[in-house]
């Protein structure tokens, strides 16, 4: 077993995670937190054991991606609420993969939530709490200099291997993959996927009743929020 690495000061703190320098300058620890918010925060809560689950299964989704060639930050998890990851410099484009018409394509479009889409559509939103993450084009981010046309190209491309990867996973699994959101960044110039891949970050729901197994139980107060993130990761785990 390797050590495990010293974790020195926090140098970021988000809505879900903390994050910590090590000794070494390419690696960082990410501290997974029960906090819960929604609706850029205007909504706020915490999940029991959130941290501990979300962890658990961003190690065996990052796992799972490298064993099928989409490289990321995960390097290994350290105990319950650490993982071990690559640094990386964040590109501020969430990038959103979707299958099925919910929730902000909804609203913004005036459709029903459950509509199967012709095909995988890959959106960007502007990472800005100030502006509440807009929805942008992709031109935007190469005018204003956050990703480069190459980098956007890496990006879409692997966030539609990821797509598939995760959705036939889940398929077995009776679970129907919705929608779900991606963070990359650069690690020595080359493009990583980041974050996390959780019931926080992506939509989930049960393939037989249509049941939500993820975090709009929280954000829309349907109850048993705690119950879908166990019953996510018992299924992933199996
Ligand atoms: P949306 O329908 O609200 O735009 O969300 C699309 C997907 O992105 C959904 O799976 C939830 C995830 N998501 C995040 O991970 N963070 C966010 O801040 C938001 C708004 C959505
Ligand atoms: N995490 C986001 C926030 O609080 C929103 C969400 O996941 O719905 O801003």
């Amino acid at each position: 077993m390797e050590n495990a690495p010293q974790m020195l000061e926090m140098f970021y703190e988000g809505k879900a995670k903390k994050l910590y320098a090590t000794a070494d300058p390419d690696l960082v620890i990410a501290y997974f937190k029960d906090d819960a918010t929604a609706f850029n925060a205007k909504k706020r809560g915490t999940i029991e054991d959130k941290g501990v689950m979300n962890n658990r299964m961003s190690e065996l989704f990052f796992t799972l991606l490298e064993g099928n060639g989409i490289p990321t930050h995960f390097v290994r998890r350290l105990s319950d609420r650490e993982m071990l990851c690559r640094r990386l410099q964040i590109i501020p484009a969430e990038t959103v993969v979707r299958n099925i018409v919910a929730g902000s394509m909804a609203k913004r479009l005036g459709r029903e939530e459950g509509e199967k889409l012709k095909h995988t559509i890959v959106e960007y939103y502007y990472k800005s709490d100030a502006l509440d993450d807009p929805l942008i084009y992709p031109e935007h981010a190469v005018l204003f200099g956050w990703a480069t046309a190459e980098e956007l190209d890496t990006i879409h491309a692997m966030a539609l291997r990821v797509n598939d990867v995760l959705s036939g996973f889940l398929d077995q699994r009776g679970v129907i993959l919705v929608d779900f959101k991606l963070e990359f960044g650069r690690h020595h110039g080359k493009i990583l996927l980041g974050d996390e891949i959780c019931p926080d970050t992506c939509r989930f729901w049960d393939k037989a009743t249509l049941q939500k197994l993820d975090k709009d139980r929280f954000r829309r107060d349907l109850g048993d929020v705690e119950g879908a993130y166990h019953e996510m990761l018992r299924r992933v785990s199996n």
